[in-house]
């Protein structure tokens, strides 16, 4: 810090390595570690959407795109999000990023100012946080707990609603949990938000990864909510595309052109081979994300056994593809047994914490690891827990 001066900005919070980025680091010096930490399945693109990738890029598809995306693409994520419940949007109010991930930072600048209020699910996903943090915004936290699975419900969002809460997240299913809120409660949540004006900003990234009978209803459909809905979704998680870098939002067409322009500055376009292969994604055989879907559901049981086996409680998980955890009940909080179990275990799981836990009781763990590799990371994590349990009943 030359002269002693703050050389960052007053908004940026996070001024040293985070969490995830230490545990990457022991992770890069230690064998063989089962990683069940980050979202990002081992699951590869599914061949016929690689192909069109490949086939893109060998007819020219290496300029920039239209800003908004390939209009063929717009005209396909309107489909798709019609054809699962959602309303009818105009490609003219869609926008194509390279992620959902940076569609949350463009909303964010676009829609909040200082002061203004946002609420967001507690634990939710991080990157809402961080976004509304740097517009310096208020983030007002809405804990939910294991008690009702953490599910976010209508009255708790009263509950938080001053008037200056502009916007409400709503990931559905959750991420870190897997829950799955119930259709009805979110036909009330929506009643809140129209009752005080707020913008949704409905995160259903997860929504063709459901479990049982759990179903993630679509917000943008239900009655007077088109107008105050951007839908927030992507390519990474229903079909295996992470490193393609593809999501999207869409909106009401007053908002629009301003986001749109955003997005421009940010990335002139999303790149042109990746959206190639997100329309062949979107407009071919879809038997794929039944498979992915179905792969996932056997690991959560794999997963949900092998817990119960040790004695962990955790949320039941409805949807997307992660176990919520109290890890905590083993008698070590959760950031030091992720290190621990890192450590010694050789298994990365992300404490809580990242996901706005004030408790520091739980552990999210991804099923983002073939079977066997989960039966071992789980037959780890028993001998790491008896450890720790060997520990507490010698002090
Ligand atoms: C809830 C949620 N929304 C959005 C994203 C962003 O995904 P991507 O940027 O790969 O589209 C993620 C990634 O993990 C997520 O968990």
């Amino acid at each position: 810090m030359p002269n002693g001066r703050n050389r960052l900005a007053r908004r940026v919070k996070l001024t040293d390595k985070h969490i995830v980025t230490r545990m990457m680091d022991i992770a890069a010096g230690l064998p063989d570690v089962i990683k069940l930490g980050r979202g990002d399945p081992d699951l590869d693109t599914p061949e016929h959407i690689v192909r069109a990738g490949q086939e893109a890029l060998a007819s020219g598809a290496t300029h920039y795109t239209h800003p908004m995306g390939l209009s063929e693409l717009r005209q396909a994520i309107a489909d798709n999000i019609a054809t699962h419940g959602g309303a009818r949007y105009e490609p003219e109010d869609i926008v194509v990023t390279p992620g959902g991930q940076q569609a949350m930072f463009i909303i964010a600048l676009g829609l909040l100012d200082p002061g203004d209020e946002v609420l967001i699910p507690c634990p939710g996903y991080n990157p809402y946080l961080q976004a509304a943090e740097l517009t310096e915004a208020t983030l007002v936290s809405i804990r939910t707990t294991m008690a009702t699975n953490f599910t976010l419900t209508a009255e708790l969002v009263r509950e938080h609603v001053t008037p200056r809460s502009k916007v409400l997240i709503l990931i559905n299913p959750g991420n870190p949990t897997g829950t799955v809120i119930p259709p009805d409660e979110i036909a009330r949540i929506c009643e809140v938000a129209r009752e005080h004006d707020l913008i949704v900003v409905s995160d259903e990234i997860y929504a063709r990864l459901t479990y049982d009978d759990h179903h993630a209803q679509p917000v943008s459909v239900l009655p007077g909510m088109q107008e105050r809905t951007i839908t927030l979704s992507g390519m990474s998680k229903a079909y295996a595309m992470t490193g393609w870098r593809v999501g999207y939002f869409a909106g009401p067409s007053d908002l629009m052109p301003a986001l749109a322009e955003i997005h421009h500055a940010f990335a002139i376009s999303t790149a042109a081979v990746s959206q190639h292969a997100a329309l062949a994604a979107l407009t071919g055989p879809q038997g794929c994300v039944e498979e992915i879907r179905c792969t996932f559901d056997e690991r959560r049981r794999v997963l949900c056994d092998g817990l119960t086996e040790m004695g962990i409680p955790f949320a039941k998980p409805q949807g997307a593809f992660y176990v919520y955890a109290k890890v905590a009940e083993t008698g070590v909080k959760a950031t030091e047994f992720c290190e621990r179990l890192l450590r010694e275990g050789q298994v990365m799981i992300f404490p809580g914490r990242i996901y706005g836990d004030y408790t520091d009781d739980y552990a999210r763990l991804s099923m983002t690891q073939p079977v066997p590799r989960i039966q071992e990371a789980l037959a780890r994590m028993a001998a790491v827990v008896a450890a720790i349990h060997q520990e507490h009943s010698v002090a």
